[in-house]
């Protein structure tokens, strides 16, 4: 057995981490334009200006935290002499022919982008949609069709526009249901012959954990979290009702960050832990893909005095319209024990204790040969539906040699242990798999941190941490590789 032969091989980004161009041909500010930018030992930071005494500031961007992500009276706000990276990023705006067609050269089938809401709906809220903006995406679409690559659209991916987070405290509010199904109905209806696959919301349990980013919330009690969540599978659902209405070709996805988790110990105390702790992702999973709240979530919303601003009918949607397919993240596992301190590692917005078996990279994320195989295995069993791993990959401080190189024999290596992982899954464990979209494919900033020398690509892009570079992409030797991957459909890795 091997992978289908229309497996959709390719590579993954994201709009404001890629495109740049922040307020050409009338885009609107989104959330990510008022972060700065971080590193490994700093948090990047949410600017902000209090509009009555024009007071400025800065706030940690906060993960899990119950507390506002700006001062009460301040608004985020853009400030003069601070260095945003989403403003240029790796300005994918003005090189979509170029990047697009060395995604054709590596032999991609499919590229996952997102739309930038604030583009196309400069305040989120308009009555109007901004028509350069949709022009902009006919173009990247005809280019992608060009090479026969099949697009894959986010229509969220950490960028929602900043109005609607300063108006409406983001996805809080349920009004948001409505501006984004307006949204989405419109991009479905202009695109639906050019693209076939969506997702709604780019790590949708990240609402937990960071809720600015994933949902422009600004005050992110445990309240207005679950309130946001709530309003996004609604927003889930009516977008798969109105997508199947519109096109029956058409299928959208869930995306969850998903890592396996690994007891460190054979306590049983450490197996709850893993079971519990895995129960805050797969929550999200079970209503949107799913279709209904499990009761661990309706118990431990009672528990917290949670109410939900909820109607009857949302129920009945969440049921008959769940994602078509599940889409995840999966950069490698964690690991997590109730026993004393072990030494902390990093990982995908999940942190965890440090695993003696696994080696990490300069940012603390642990490298696991077996992660792909286990968490497809995983989600298939959970759900039995069609599963696509949509990121996946390793940030590296690649580079660039005299001779205009980069030898990323790491990035290779890394990426030969998943690839044989989720081979093993697809082919002895018979999992559905529709696609491989290796996260970051042309470099691009960090989401986590902001910095651009924290690279994923198979493309380099010349440009620093702080805005210097001519932006000159140059192939690494793993593009080379990966351009053999694909045209071998995965038998030689
Ligand atoms: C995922 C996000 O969490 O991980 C991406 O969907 C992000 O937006 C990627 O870039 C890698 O994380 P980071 O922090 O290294 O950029």
């Amino acid at each position: 057995m091997a992978f289908k032969t229309n497996f959709l091989w390719g590579g993954a980004t994201a709009a404001n981490q890629f495109e740049g161009a922040y307020l050409t041909d009338g885009k609107g500010l989104s959330t990510a334009d008022v972060m700065t930018a971080g590193a490994y030992d700093h948090p990047r930071q949410v600017t902000w200006k209090n509009p009555t005494t024009g007071e400025t500031g800065a706030t940690d961007f906060g993960f899990a935290t119950d507390k506002r992500q700006v001062p009460v009276g301040t608004n985020p706000a853009v400030l003069d002499n601070e260095y945003y990276p989403s403003h240029t990023a790796t300005d994918f705006y003005h090189h979509y022919v170029e990047d697009i067609k060395l995604m054709a050269e590596m032999g991609f089938k499919t590229f996952r982008l997102s739309l930038n809401w604030s583009r196309i709906f400069p305040n989120g809220d308009d009555a109007e949609p901004n028509e350069a903006g949709l022009v902009f995406y006919d173009h990247v679409f005809a280019e992608c069709h060009k090479y026969h690559i099949e697009p894959l659209v986010t229509l969220s991916h950490y960028e929602t526009p900043l109005n609607l987070a300063i108006k409406y405290n983001g996805w809080a509010d349920r009004q948001v249901i409505d501006f984004f199904v307006k949204y989405a109905k419109l991009v479905i209806n202009r695109y639906h012959d050019q693209v076939k696959y969506w997702l709604t919301f780019n790590e949708i349990n990240l609402m937990d954990m960071g809720p600015f980013l994933a949902g422009g919330v600004i005050d992110g009690s445990p309240q207005n979290r679950a309130q946001a969540a709530h309003n996004q599978f609604v927003a889930s659902a009516l977008t798969v009702q109105a997508a199947h209405a519109i096109d029956p070709k058409i299928q959208v996805g869930q995306m969850l960050a998903y890592s396996p988790l690994y007891a460190y110990t054979a306590d049983p105390a450490d197996q709850l832990k893993v079971q519990l702790q895995q129960q805050a992702t797969l929550f999200y999973s079970d209503v949107q893909t799913g279709g209904h709240y499990p009761n661990y979530r309706l118990n431990q919303y009672a528990r917290d005095g949670i109410k939900l601003d909820d109607r009857p009918e949302d129920y009945d949607l969440l049921a008959k319209y769940p994602a078509d397919f599940l889409s995840f993240s999966c950069y490698g596992s964690n690991t997590v024990t109730t026993h004393e301190d072990k030494g902390d590692a990093a990982g995908n917005f999940m942190t965890g204790v440090k695993n003696p078996y696994l080696e990490t990279n300069a940012w603390g994320w642990a490298t696991d040969p077996d992660v792909l195989r286990i968490a497809l295995n995983t989600l298939f069993d959970r759900y039995h539906k069609p599963l696509w791993i949509v990121e996946n990959g390793i940030g590296w401080a690649d580079e660039l040699t005299a001779d205009q190189k980069i030898h990323d024999d790491y990035r290779i290596k890394y990426l030969q242990a998943n690839l044989n992982s989720m081979r093993d899954a697809v082919t002895i464990d018979g999992v559905d798999l529709m696609g491989y979209t290796m996260w970051g494919c042309i470099d691009l900033v960090s989401a986590g941190t902001g910095e651009m020398k924290k690279r994923y690509g198979f493309v380099y892009v010349d440009r620093d941490d702080i805005g210097n570079g001519s932006l000159k992409r140059i192939p690494k030797d793993s593009f080379y590789w990966y351009q053999k991957v694909i045209a071998n459909n995965g038998s030689d890795l």
